[in-house]
Order: structure tokens, then C-alpha cells, then sequence
């Protein structure tokens, strides 16, 4: 049984270090050719983002009060901005996109946070519970805001 399995070791380990000696023997532009290619683009700016999916979305949340939502139509617009919102959090700390891997992600996950409890709600159609989100939304933006915003006043 033990030379049946040192003997499966010694066949796997020669068989690692073959595919080891391929991998090495590419020149470095086969070796980038194999590299894993991310599939994703940045296609909108920060202002563009902020402007076309941000701002529009989280008015939708914030204004309800002033806009409540009366009819099946009205809930399902406001879901699909909630989840936009939401999704939108992801895009902000996207690699090309995030500006930093501390300060950055924690402002983005603010919003994370905000956007997913805001989905939940409009899909429980809870009117109050999204009346009661509207401070953790705009915390969520002012806070990164004030770290990354240029010129963005300073809270004192
Ligand atoms: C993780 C960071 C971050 C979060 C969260 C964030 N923003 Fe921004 N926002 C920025 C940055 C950075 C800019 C400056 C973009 C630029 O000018 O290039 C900006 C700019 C803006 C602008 C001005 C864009 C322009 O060009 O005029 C608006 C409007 C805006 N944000 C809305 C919001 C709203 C509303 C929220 C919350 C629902 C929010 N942002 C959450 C980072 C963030």
C-alpha cells in the first residue's frame, strides 16, 4: 500500500514539474498571451457614474417621501433603482475605478451597505423602512465625499 502511494506521489510530482518546465520555457510573450484576461472595462468616468446612475437612483430613495410610490409600476421603478444604487457600489470599487484598497472600499461599502438594506426594502415594498434609510444613504455619500470629492466642503 505505501509503495503503491509513494509511487503515485513520484508520477504526480514528474508530471508537475514537466507542466513547471513548459510554463517556464514560453518566452514572456506567450507567457502574457496565457495570462487570465479581465474581462471587464471601465466605461463611464466617476463624474458620469455619479451623475447617470448614482444621483438619479439614490433621488429616487431620498424624495419618496415627496413621491410615494402608489402602484405596482411605481414599486417596481423604485426597486430597480434601489438595486442600481446598490450595484453601483460594486462599479466604485471596481479595479482601474477604486482610487485606494483602504479608505476608498470603506466609503464604497457604506453605500453597499445603504443600497443592499434599500433593495430589501423596496422589495418588501416597506415605504418606512426606506423613509428610514434616507440619513445612512446620505451619510454614505457625504462620507466619501469629504475623503475623495475635490472641493468638497469640509465637514467641521
Ligand atoms: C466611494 C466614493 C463615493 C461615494 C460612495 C459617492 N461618491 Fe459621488 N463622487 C465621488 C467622487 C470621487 C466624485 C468626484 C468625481 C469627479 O469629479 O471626477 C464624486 C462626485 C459626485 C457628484 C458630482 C459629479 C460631477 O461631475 O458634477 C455627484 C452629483 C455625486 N458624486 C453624487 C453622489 C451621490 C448622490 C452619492 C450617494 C448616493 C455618491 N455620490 C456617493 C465619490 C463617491
Amino acid at each position: 500500500m505505501k509503495t503503491i502511494i509513494s509511487t503515485l506521489l513520484i508520477v504526480m510530482l514528474v508530471g508537475l514539474a514537466g507542466i513547471a518546465q513548459q510554463e517556464s520555457a514560453g518566452s514572456p510573450q506567450s507567457s502574457l498571451e496565457t495570462a487570465p484576461q479581465i474581462p471587464y472595462r471601465i466605461i463611464g468616468t466617476m463624474s458620469q457614474l455619479m451623475v447617470d446612475v448614482i444621483y438619479p437612483t439614490s433621488d429616487d430613495i431620498f424624495y419618496i417621501v415627496t413621491r410615494p410610490p402608489s402602484n405596482e409600476a411605481q414599486w417596481t421603478a423604485i426597486q430597480r433603482s434601489a438595486l442600481t444604487l446598490a450595484e453601483s457600489a460594486n462599479l466604485l470599487m471596481m479595479p482601474g475605478r477604486a482610487r485606494d484598497q483602504d479608505k476608498w472600499m470603506t466609503d464604497a461599502r457604506l453605500l453597499l451597505d445603504a443600497g443592499n438594506l434599500a433593495f430589501k426594502a423596496a422589495k418588501a415594498k416597506d415605504f418606512d423602512a426606506l423613509v428610514a434609510l434616507n440619513e445612512q444613504l446620505v451619510a454614505a455619500c457625504t462620507t466619501c465625499h469629504q475623503d475623495y470629492r475635490p472641493n468638497y466642503r469640509r465637514r467641521r
